[in-house]
């Protein structure tokens, strides 16, 4: 692989924005780092992106994102620990993902380089904002879209890359009280649920409104087909822990295959904690609630972490997890942020040091 840092260039903004941010009141993804990527893509190629200051863009009416919904993003964090030493956590899994979800959306794939130095020149660029309190990290926000003009209904000749950072507190501010979903479908076969494609969070935008204003926080999607087997929630994928075991179902075309957990299940695979990835039917979630074997569910993604469900509707009834004092959402947790801020060895080689 080429390396390209060199050729980044960067240039600064001259009125930071830093002294404004209150780091020990960070709600998530609201203010926004001084600088971002910024790369294009025009006459067939990526062109070496830039580090610039944080500012608007200009786009042409007739740009293709904004009739067609041509993009897709990626969501990450980066730590800092007590040496200001500043870590990712497989990163390289993003930029993977990322071009997954752009071939699927016939946007031209984006050279590792690009992703890889572009985001580290940035990091170093905008390292006075990465946050240091317990519970915050720098999310990080890489994003293509099209960029290209006109109304034909066709992919863009031009893209952008963009990636825009914000410190940030967590996502949830407390339990979340989830609804199954029976009528409406985030994805389907053959369809984009596995990319990370902008218009999967607009399409669940009005069912999740529904759903908020029945007093839930976020829909648990289940298959399109018949709506009986728990699939992923809105923003994060969803474990159940009925008795000691815990079950994740299994990704497809449908679902985002999620590198937090990707990351949990290798972690209780490893520390001897029943794992089951399968096909997992709402009966049996409904069944294990009732019989008192439900003791558990959590949803997990990187802005989520690992967030415990207080509960779920389901058929117009509510079923209420038990409180418990060791919870696998709490362990899991612990073990995955350790890892992730440099607390406690690394065996999966999962951390990445920006230097
Ligand atoms: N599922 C959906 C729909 C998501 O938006 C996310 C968040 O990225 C996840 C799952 C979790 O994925 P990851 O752990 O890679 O962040
Ligand atoms: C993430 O966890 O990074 C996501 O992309 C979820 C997002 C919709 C906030």
């Amino acid at each position: 692989m080429n390396s390209i840092t060199n050729t980044i260039e960067v240039i600064k903004t001259s009125a930071s924005k830093i002294n404004d941010v209150d780091f020990d009141n960070l709600k998530f993804g609201s203010v926004f780092s001084d600088h971002m990527l910024v790369c294009n893509y025009k006459n067939g190629i990526w062109e070496v992106p830039k580090v610039l200051p944080y500012q608007n863009i200009s786009l042409d009416p007739s740009a293709k994102i904004f009739h067609y919904g041509q993009s897709v993003f990626e969501g990450m964090k980066a730590y800092k620990d007590t040496n200001d030493d500043v870590w990712l956590f497989r990163p390289l899994d993003n930029f993977k993902r990322l071009n997954i979800s752009s071939k699927r959306l016939a946007i031209p794939e984006l050279p590792e380089a690009y992703f890889m130095e572009g985001l580290k020149t940035l990091l170093k660029v905008d390292s006075d904002w990465i946050p240091k309190n317990a519970g915050s990290s720098l999310y990080i926000r890489p994003f293509v879209f099209a960029s290209g003009n006109g109304f034909h209904a066709s992919p863009a000749d031009e893209y952008k890359f963009i990636i825009a950072t914000a410190p940030s507190g967590s996502y949830f501010s407390g339990k979340v009280k989830v609804l199954i979903e029976q009528t409406y479908s985030r994805s389907a076969n053959g369809g984009v649920g596995y990319a990370k494609a902008g218009g999967n969070y607009a399409g669940q935008f009005y069912p999740t409104q529904l759903a908020i204003e029945k007093g839930y926080q976020q829909v648990v999607w289940t298959d399109d087909n018949t709506h009986e087997y728990i699939e992923e929630a809105g923003a994060m994928n969803i474990f159940v822990r009925i008795n000691d075991t815990l079950i994740t179902a299994p990704t497809s075309d449908r679902i985002l295959d999620g590198i937090t957990r990707k990351s949990i299940i290798e972690l209780a695979q490893s520390e001897g904690i029943p794992i089951e990835v399968r096909k997992l039917s709402v009966h049996e979630v409904v069944e294990a609630a009732e019989n008192g074997a439900l003791k558990e569910m959590f949803g997990a993604g990187t802005a989520a972490v690992v967030s415990p469900i207080s509960g779920f509707g389901y058929n117009g009834t509510d079923y209420v997890l038990p409180v418990l004092d060791d919870t696998y959402a709490s362990y899991l947790k612990k073990r995955i942020t350790d890892i992730q801020t440099n607390k406690t060895e690394d065996p999966f080689d999962w951390r990445y040091k920006v230097d």
